[in-house]
C-alpha cells in the first residue's frame, strides 16, 4: 500500500512515521520526502506549531532560541556522556567565508539545521552532511556598520508554521519561506536611517512574532517590543519600555506611572532601554518576560538630572501575552549608571522554596547579583552577587541594591567601578540543568573607570567610539584623577578575564567556578549525560562535569568562540553543533587566537571520523617600521579623533587586534591610502565605514597617532610612560581646540 505523503504536512515528522507504520505503508513513503528536499523541509516546518512549541522538544529537536519556552538551553539527550567523550568526533565542518563574529544558537529540525551568521545572513544545511540547502542575504548595506554598537552580529531564527522569522542588523523582520529561503513578507520594524539595529532572535508567541530592538547608547533611540502577526506581517501591539514626551500624551498608564520616576527632558536624547535580547513567553502564566536595557545617556545625571529610578531601564517587565499590556515589573539596577542592563537571558523554573514549589524566573544581569524572581507576580525571592561586586554592598529586603559610596563618580573624579560596562554576564546563553539545578553562567572579571567630567560637543574625546554625540562616562579627560578600587578581590585595572561558574539558585552560592583568560567565551548547554559545554576565546568546545567542573575533554575548533553550542537526534544519534566566528562587542577589539579563520560550523557524534582542519601556525602582524614624524598637538588629536569614532570597532591601537585590524600593523600602502580608505570608503563593502565628516588634517593626525604608538612598542618604552605622553598630547590638542573655537 501507498500513503499519502501529504500528512507530513499536517503532523510533525515523528507521528507521520508513526502512522505510516501503523497504516502499513511501504519503506520508500515511510520515511516521507526526501531528507533535505523542499517538500521534507516544508513539512518539518509546517509541524512547528503553538503544540509544538509548547511540547518542550520531545523528539531529540532544538526548536527555538532558548531551546524550549523555558530557555533552560538543559538538553535531556545523555547518548553523549561522561564515559565516552574520546569516541566523540567532527562529523562535518562547514566554512562561510565572513571572519567576523558569530553569536547565533542554531535551529534543529528532524535533520536540518537553521542558523544565522554575520551580517544577518541565513542558512539551511543538512545536520548529516553539513551541505547547505539554501542560504538568504537579507543585505544588510555593509557601509552602515558604524551605526551599530556592537559588532555585525545575530543571534538566530524563529521557526512557525513553514516560516522562519529574522530580525536584521538594520531592524527588519523578515518572514522566510523555511522550503526555499525566499521572502515571504518584511517589516521594517524600527525608524529608517536611525541608530536602531536588531542582533537579538525573535520569539513566536501564539501567532504573533514578537521582536525588540538595540541601540540605547545612541541618540534618539527608546527601546520597545513589537508583536507581529506571524502569517500576514500585520502589527497587532507595540510596548515602550520608557516613556516618551509628555505633552504628547504617554501610550499607557505604566508609562505615566514611569515617566514619575524621571526628571529633565530625557526624551530628547530618546531615553534607551531597548530590549536586545530577552523575551521570554510563559505559557501557563501566559506573560511575556523582557530584559531591558540601559539608559541614554550612561551617566544617570546627564540623562535625569534630579534623579529617579528610570522605570523601565535595567528592569525584567511582565507583559499579557495577547495584548502586551503591562503586568508587573522588577527593576535591577534602579537610576542605572554603568550600562547595568537586564537584558541578559531569563530562564523559567520551578524551584522548591523554603517548601513550596514556587514558579521562578531567573536571570544574572549585568549588574553581577543573581536574581529569583516568583514569575506570577515580580516578587523578589532571593538575590545575591554571583562574582566580585563594587557597586553596591548587596541587597536590602526588596531586592533593591545599597550602593557603595563614589560608586555613581558625582565628585569630578573618576572611578574604576566592577562589573565594567561590558557586565559581570553579556548575551551569552547561561543554563539551568535540570539533572543538577545548577546554573552555568559565563562571566567577566572586569573593572572599568566611569567619570563625569565627560567632554561634550566637538571637543568629545569619545562618543562612545563611533561618532555619535551621545554617550558614554567612560568618555572622560585623561588627566582626571583617579580612584581604584583597592579591594583584594578586585579585577586589577585593565585586566580582563572570564570564568565558568556553576551556582546554585535555591542556595545563592556559587558551587565551582572554571577561571579563562580572556573575558569573551561562548554560551553554555548542560545536558543530561552530566556534562557542560563551552566553546572559549582559546579556540577549544570544552566539556566539563556538571557536578565537578572537571574538565573531560576538549575540541580543538581554531578560532575564538562566542556562540553556545547545541546538541539533538538525528535519525536516533545525538549530534553537537557549534557555530565558530570571532567578533561582537569585545571581540573585535581584541582576540586570543593569532589566527581568524573564516565563521565556521562544526558538528560532532560518536564515531564521527572526519578530520579535523588543522591549526595552523601564524606569524602576528609586525608594527609597522614607517618611521614617527608627528609633532605632540597632532598625535593628542589623531588620539581624541580615535577614540571618539574607531575605537569600539578596531580596539586599543597596539594591541593586536581582535575581529578588526590593529591600525599599529597596518602596511604601507595603507598608510599611504587612509584617506581614501576612511573618507572615501575603499573598504565600506567590507564593513569599513565611510567617515566623510573627517578632514585631511584629521586624517594625518591620527596617522600620527597610529605612527606614534608603533614607534613607542618598537622602542620598548614602559606602558605607563606611554599612557603619560598620550595625557599630555591629549590635553595639548584640547587647548589648540579651545584656542581655536
Ligand atoms: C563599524 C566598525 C568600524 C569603525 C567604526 C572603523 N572601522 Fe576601520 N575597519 C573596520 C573593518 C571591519 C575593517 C576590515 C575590513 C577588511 O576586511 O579589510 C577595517 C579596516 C580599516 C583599515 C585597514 C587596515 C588594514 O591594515 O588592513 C583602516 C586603515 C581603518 N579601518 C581605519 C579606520 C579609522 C581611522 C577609523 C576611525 C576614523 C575606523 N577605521 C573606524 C571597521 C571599522
Amino acid at each position: 500500500m501507498r500513503c499519502d505523503i501529504h500528512f507530513m504536512k499536517l503532523r510533525p515528522f515523528f507521528l507521520s512515521v508513526f502512522l505510516a507504520g501503523v497504516l502499513g505503508c511501504e519503506p520508500s513513503t515511510l520515511s516521507g520526502p526526501q531528507k533535505g528536499s523542499p517538500a521534507h523541509l516544508e513539512a518539518i516546518l509546517t509541524a512547528i506549531d503553538d503544540r509544538a512549541l509548547a511540547s518542550g522538544n520531545p523528539d531529540g529537536d532544538w526548536i527555538t532560541y532558548g531551546q524550549t519556552y523555558r530557555e533552560q538551553r538543559y538538553s535531556p539527550l545523555a547518548k553523549i556522556n561522561r564515559s565516552n567523550l574520546d569516541e566523540l568526533g567532527l562529523a562535518w565542518h562547514l566554512e562561510l567565508g565572513d571572519r567576523r563574529g558569530i553569536q547565533a544558537t542554531p535551529l534543529a529540525i528532524d535533520g536540518i539545521l537553521f542558523f544565522t551568521a554575520t551580517w544577518s545572513v541565513v542558512y539551511a544545511v543538512d545536520a548529516r552532511t553539513g551541505s547547505i540547502l539554501w542560504s538568504f542575504d537579507p543585505q544588510v548595506d555593509r557601509s552602515k556598520a558604524a551605526d551599530f554598537c556592537c559588532g555585525v552580529v545575530n543571534r538566530g531564527l524563529a521557526a512557525y508554521r513553514g516560516a522562519l522569522f529574522l530580525g536584521t542588523l538594520d531592524g527588519r523582520l523578515i518572514s522566510i519561506d523555511g522550503a526555499t529561503g525566499r521572502v515571504n513578507w518584511e517589516q521594517e520594524t524600527v525608524p529608517q536611517d536611525s541608530n536602531y539595529s536588531i542582533t537579538g532572535a525573535p520569539r513566536v508567541v501564539k501567532g504573533n512574532v514578537v521582536i525588540g530592538n538595540a541601540g540605547g547608547e545612541y541618540q534618539g533611540v527608546r527601546g520597545y517590543v513589537t508583536a507581529y502577526d506571524a502569517a500576514s506581517g500585520k502589527e497587532q501591539w507595540r510596548f515602550y519600555t520608557v516613556p516618551g514626551n509628555p505633552e504628547l500624551g504617554f501610550e499607557s498608564e505604566a508609562l505615566a506611572l514611569a515617566a514619575e520616576t524621571w526628571t529633565g527632558s530625557w526624551w530628547e536624547q530618546g531615553g534607551g532601554g531597548t530590549v536586545w535580547d530577552a523575551i521570554v513567553y510563559d505559557p501557563e502564566l501566559n506573560l511575556i518576560y523582557l530584559g531591558v536595557g540601559n539608559g541614554t545617556h550612561w551617566n544617570h545625571q546627564l540623562r535625569s538630572p534630579d534623579g529617579g529610578d528610570n522605570l523601565f531601564l535595567s528592569s525584567i517587565v511582565a507583559l499579557d501575552a495577547d495584548t502586551g499590556a503591562y503586568r508587573w515589573h522588577f527593576q535591577t539596577t534602579p537610576g542605572d549608571s554603568w550600562d547595568y542592563t537586564a537584558t541578559q537571558h531569563i530562564v523559567l523554573a520551578d524551584l522548591t522554596i523554603d517548601g513550596d514549589l514556587r514558579k521562578v524566573l531567573l536571570q544574572a544581569p549585568k549588574n553581577g547579583f543573581f536574581y529569583v524572581l516568583d514569575r506570577e507576580t515580580g516578587e523578589f525571592l532571593s538575590g545575591e552577587k554571583y562574582t566580585y561586586v563594587s557597586w553596591a554592598h548587596g541587597l536590602d529586603a526588596s531586592g533593591r541594591p545599597v550602593e557603595r559610596q563614589g560608586a555613581r563618580y558625582t565628585d569630578g573624579r573618576a572611578h574604576w567601578v566592577t562589573p565594567s560596562s561590558y557586565g559581570a554576564h553579556s548575551w551569552q546563553p547561561m543554563s539551568y540543568s535540570a539533572r543538577t539545578g545548577l546554573v552555568y553562567i559565563p562571566a567577566t572579571r572586569m573593572a572599568a573607570p566611569f567619570a563625569n567630567t565627560v567632554i561634550q560637543g566637538p571637543e568629545a574625546v569619545n562618543a562612545f567610539g563611533t561618532g555619535h554625540e551621545v554617550m558614554a562616562s567612560f568618555a572622560f579627560d585623561r588627566a582626571t584623577e583617579m580612584v581604584f578600587d583597592t579591594h583584594p578581590d578586585a579585577p586589577l585595572p585593565g585586566s580582563a578575564t572570564g570564568e565558568l561558574i556553576a551556582y546554585d539558585p535555591r542556595e545563592q552560592r556559587r558551587v565551582w567556578t572554571i577561571p579563562q583568560v580572556s573575558q569573551y567565551n561562548g554560551g553554555v548547554v548542560s545536558t543530561a549525560g552530566g556534562l557542560v559545554l563551552q566553546g572559549d576565546a582559546e579556540g577549544y568546545l570544552r566539556f566539563f562535569d556538571d557536578e565537578t567542573g572537571e574538565e573531560l575533554h576538549a575540541l580543538d575548533v581554531r578560532s575564538g568562540v562566542i556562540a553556545p553550542p547545541i546538541t539533538y537526534l538525528v535519525d536516533g544519534e545525538q549530534y553537537i553543533t557549534l557555530l565558530v566566528g570571532w567578533g561582537g562587542g569585545a571581540g573585535q577589539t581584541m582576540k586570543h587566537v593569532d589566527k581568524l579563520y573564516p565563521g565556521s560550523v562544526y558538528t560532532f557524534k560518536l564515531g564521527g571520523t572526519e578530520a579535523m582542519p588543522p591549526r595552523e601556525d601564524v606569524i602576528e602582524r609586525p608594527l609597522t617600521s614607517e618611521a614617527f614624524t608627528g609633532m605632540d598637538v597632532e598625535v593628542g588629536h589623531g588620539y581624541n579623533l580615535y577614540m571618539r569614532n574607531c575605537i569600539a570597532c578596531h580596539g586599543a591601537v597596539g594591541s593586536g587586534g581582535g575581529a578588526v585590524p590593529d591600525l599599529a600593523r597596518s602596511s604601507k600602502t595603507t598608510y599611504d591610502n587612509l584617506e581614501q580608505i576612511v573618507v572615501e570608503g575603499l573598504l565600506a563593502p567590507l564593513g569599513m565605514p565611510k567617515h566623510d565628516h573627517l578632514t585631511s588634517e584629521d586624517i594625518a593626525a591620527l596617522r600620527h597617532y597610529f605612527l606614534f604608538i608603533a614607534d613607542s612598542l618598537r622602542s620598548g618604552m614602559p606602558v605607563m610612560e606611554m599612557e603619560g605622553r598620550i595625557t599630555q598630547m591629549q590635553q595639548q590638542a584640547l587647548k589648540a581646540q579651545r584656542q581655536k573655537l
